[in-house]
């Protein structure tokens, strides 16, 4: 199995995630999880983090705290979509398996110290505010990384917190910036893939219908978090943004995308945060990122039904 760190602000589809790579040890082995500041504050995104492990029946995965706020800005959350909690939806009990004492940060650099070059993959499914401070202790760790596939930004899709920005790069655009210049390989799962992977009532029966405590919460967690895209978009379902990256660690094939040149805008007012995507090749900058556009929507929701079941 590949070696992965998960980082994440659960968040629902964190928490799917988080779900998803648990249940899929033959192609992942999670090494950790780092939690960071993002849909909710830190104490959320690390308590909640514990909590779906604990769901998962895996209460031995290592979980750490990472940075509470962005590396210069305030700290933007997203409440209106994942509510109070983070998590809300299912009622699940606290968790009593222990936070790490080491600081995610830390813990990042440590693992990769500790393995051998490229055999270890960061998934940031968060703002990427722990990878960039990592990588500013730490210079050498970028060329120890095998990947880092993230989820954030959009660029045909354009943004979903402001006009041109994704809430993951928009939170912590001077992070994403860093992250995207470390040289590590990056594949990046946008907008435009998650926004095809909806969680329709159809998809959401299935997961129901797997009639386990992991299914069910599940089905109740992508049935609070749909309701925004509901309401606000007549969307048919919510987008699964964050266990794209996952699928895409079990399943390459079901994603599809170009290797282009991506850089961050941190400086406009207008289009802070955006994901400014060479996707034409109209520049000479070089390509940093492999940008997916395209997910096998049925074979994704297929790939996910069955990888929860087995929890
Ligand atoms: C991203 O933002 C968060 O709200 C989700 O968890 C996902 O990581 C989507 O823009
Ligand atoms: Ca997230």
């Amino acid at each position: 199995p590949r070696k992965i760190i998960i980082d994440t602000d659960p968040g629902q589809d964190d928490a799917v995630a988080i779900l998803l790579a648990l249940a899929s040890p033959e192609e992942v082995e999670v090494l950790g999880i780092t939690a960071v500041a993002g849909n909710v504050p830190l104490p959320m995104t690390q308590k909640n983090a514990r909590i779906i492990c604990e769901l998962a029946g895996k209460p031995d995965t290592l979980v750490f705290a990472g940075c509470d706020a962005p590396l210069s800005r305030k700290l933007v959350t997203a409440e209106l979509v994942h509510g109070k909690t983070g998590l809300d939806g299912p009622t699940l009990p606290d968790p009593t398996m222990p936070l790490q004492e080491q600081h995610a940060v830390d813990f990042i650099i440590e693992t990769l110290r500790r393995n051998d070059p490229q055999t270890v993959t960061l998934c940031p499914i968060g703002p990427l505010t722990n990878i960039a401070t990592a990588l500013e202790k730490a210079p050498d760790i970028a060329s120890r990384i095998q990947e880092i596939v993230l989820m954030g930004g959009a660029y045909f899709e354009v943004g979903n917190i402001t006009p041109t920005a994704e809430f993951n790069i928009y939170v912590d655009p001077e992070a994403a910036k860093k992250v995207f210049a470390c040289g590590a390989p990056i594949t990046v799962l946008p907008l435009d893939v998650t926004h095809a992977a909806l969680v329709t009532t159809k998809r959401n029966a299935a997961i129901r219908a797997l009639n386990t405590p992991v299914g069910e919460a599940v089905a109740q967690m992508t049935e609070f978090f749909e309701r925004f895209d509901r309401e606000k978009y007549g969307s048919d379902g919510a987008p699964l943004h964050d266990p794209c990256v996952i699928a895409y660690l079990i399943q390459p094939d079901l994603f599809t995308g170009r290797h282009i040149n991506v850089e961050i805008e941190t400086v406009s007012e207008l289009t802070l945060g955006m994901t400014v995507a060479d996707w034409w090749g109209v520049t000479d900058r070089a390509p940093n990122s492999t940008f997916m556009r395209a997910i096998q929507a049925e074979g994704f929701f297929a790939l996910l039904t069955e990888r929860l079941g087995r929890l």
